[in-house]
């Protein structure tokens, strides 16, 4: 069970004093900070075994391979994949771009790709570079609160869309869309499913299912090390997809002209693999076994819920996406208004976007306090255009936030909002 106060104890950097001050950590949908045990199993690897994978004949060698496929083993087991059917990459940008320059290179003029107006743009611009060859890029809608609008998704799923791909929970209204439902609309309709799950399988339980085609996520979000990512595929679609990149170690045989490719995964992790990073991904997946994926969600809610009350109660903060936590996960993204820039404001014409600090003068603010949340547009602009909004401050949780954490953060708000 994890206590609502955190578990900073096994996170090193919660050590470290800024100002005399600790450290209040709330920027974990950018990346994660790493506890002990998975920096203990990285160094372990090079002080222990390191050497390069699937390609020598010694000892060292052998162990390094077997740990390597272990961590796979231990990535298929924890989202109830097989274990050929994960490959390691770097991140969820390059899962993405892996099938963008694979199937997506497939698609012809006409081809329709269906998306959502809540992407990340590393779910977008993959998909937008196929414009330039005649396919039409398609997005779905939301609702006020940042519910995707199911109605808007299904009118724009056509008989040309061949490629539907949704995250799972947005970066920035913390939205969790319904993937079993869109997986069922999208599979009656013969397209291909990708789940863009940077931001749910580190938060919360995760199964693929027969509808998932693709899921890709990010080592680094989910207290691994960063430049680990994964591509999960179902194998008969990997296996009639053609290799991403090139080179060492994913072939049968090679000839002078011609080549004989090795099976999925193999055949898409061309050259040295980061070992380090897939061991380092392991030992994340131990720990938040160890805790169980159903408490990390219960957690996060419940931090979620008392910022979500406590921003209510603070007159001049506007966060977005669902008010309901069942609809949402643990990141949070808000304003906060300036009613002193009112009146140069009017003058622009601009009321909306400018009666509002700055997002990075909110997280200055913050930061002056030792609170650390992101600001600007969080990689996803076309949702930002939207709301009609240039930026949002946005404060997200993870395993070692704790009431402590929503108590400060909320305090240091609030003397933002007594100061308007
Ligand atoms: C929803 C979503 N998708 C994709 C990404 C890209 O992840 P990475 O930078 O690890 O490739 C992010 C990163 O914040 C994200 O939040």
């Amino acid at each position: 069970m994890i206590s609502v106060h955190g578990r900073k104890e096994d996170f090193p950097i919660f050590n470290k004093k800024i100002n005399g001050k600790d450290i209040i950590y709330l920027d974990s949908t950018a990346t994660t900070q790493k506890p002990r045990q998975v920096l203990d199993a990285i160094t372990g690897y090079y002080e222990g075994y390191n050497a390069n994978v699937h390609r020598s004949v010694y000892k060292l060698a052998d162990e390094a391979t077997e740990v390597y496929e272990q961590s796979r083993s231990n990535v298929a087991n924890f989202i109830g994949a097989k274990d050929n059917e994960i490959i390691f990459t770097r991140n969820t940008t390059e899962s993405l771009n892996l099938l963008s320059f694979t199937i997506g290179d497939s698609l012809r003029r006409g081809d329709r790709i269906l998306i959502t107006s809540m992407e990340h743009h590393s779910n977008i611009l993959p998909w937008t570079r196929l414009e330039d060859r005649g396919v039409i890029v398609d997005y779905a809608g939301f609702d006020e609160e940042g519910h995707l609008d199911i109605g808007d998704l299904e009118s724009k799923l056509k008989r040309e869309t061949k490629i539907v791909s949704v995250t799972h929970q947005s970066n920035v209204l913390g939205t969790i869309n319904p993937i079993d439902e869109i997986g069922k609309i999208v599979k009656e309709n013969g397209s291909i499913f990708i789940i863009d799950a940077a931001q749910s399988i580190p938060h919360m339980p995760f199964r693929v299912r027969d509808e998932y085609d693709f899921v890709a996520f990010s080592g680094h979000k989910m207290l691994g090390p960063m430049g680990i990512g994964v591509l999960y595929g179902k194998y008969e679609q990997l296996d009639k997809m053609p290799p991403f990149n090139r080179g060492g170690e994913m072939i049968k045989d090679v000839d002078f002209h011609s080549v004989i490719f090795e099976d999925p995964p193999i055949k898409f992790e061309a050259g040295t693999p980061n070992v380090e990073g897939a061991v380092g991904l392991s030992a994340a997946i131990d720990y938040l076994k160890v805790i169980g994926m159903e408490e990390v969600r219960r957690h996060e809610k419940h931090l979620t819920s008392i910022t979500l009350k406590g921003m209510e109660d603070l007159k001049s903060v506007t966060y977005y996406g669902p008010r309901n936590v069942e609809d949402r996960g643990g990141v949070i993204a808000f304003n906060v208004k300036d009613k002193t820039n009112v009146k140069r404001n009017l003058e622009k014409n601009n009321v909306k976007l400018d009666r509002l600090y700055h997002s990075h003068d909110i997280a200055t603010f913050l930061d002056e306090r030792n609170v650390y949340v992101r600001s600007g547009h969080h990689c996803a602009e076309p949702l930002m255009r939207s709301l009609g909004l240039s930026g949002t401050a946005r404060a997200s949780y993870y395993v070692y936030n704790g009431e402590d954490d929503v108590k400060i953060f909320l305090k240091s708000l609030g003397e933002l909002d007594v100061q308007r």
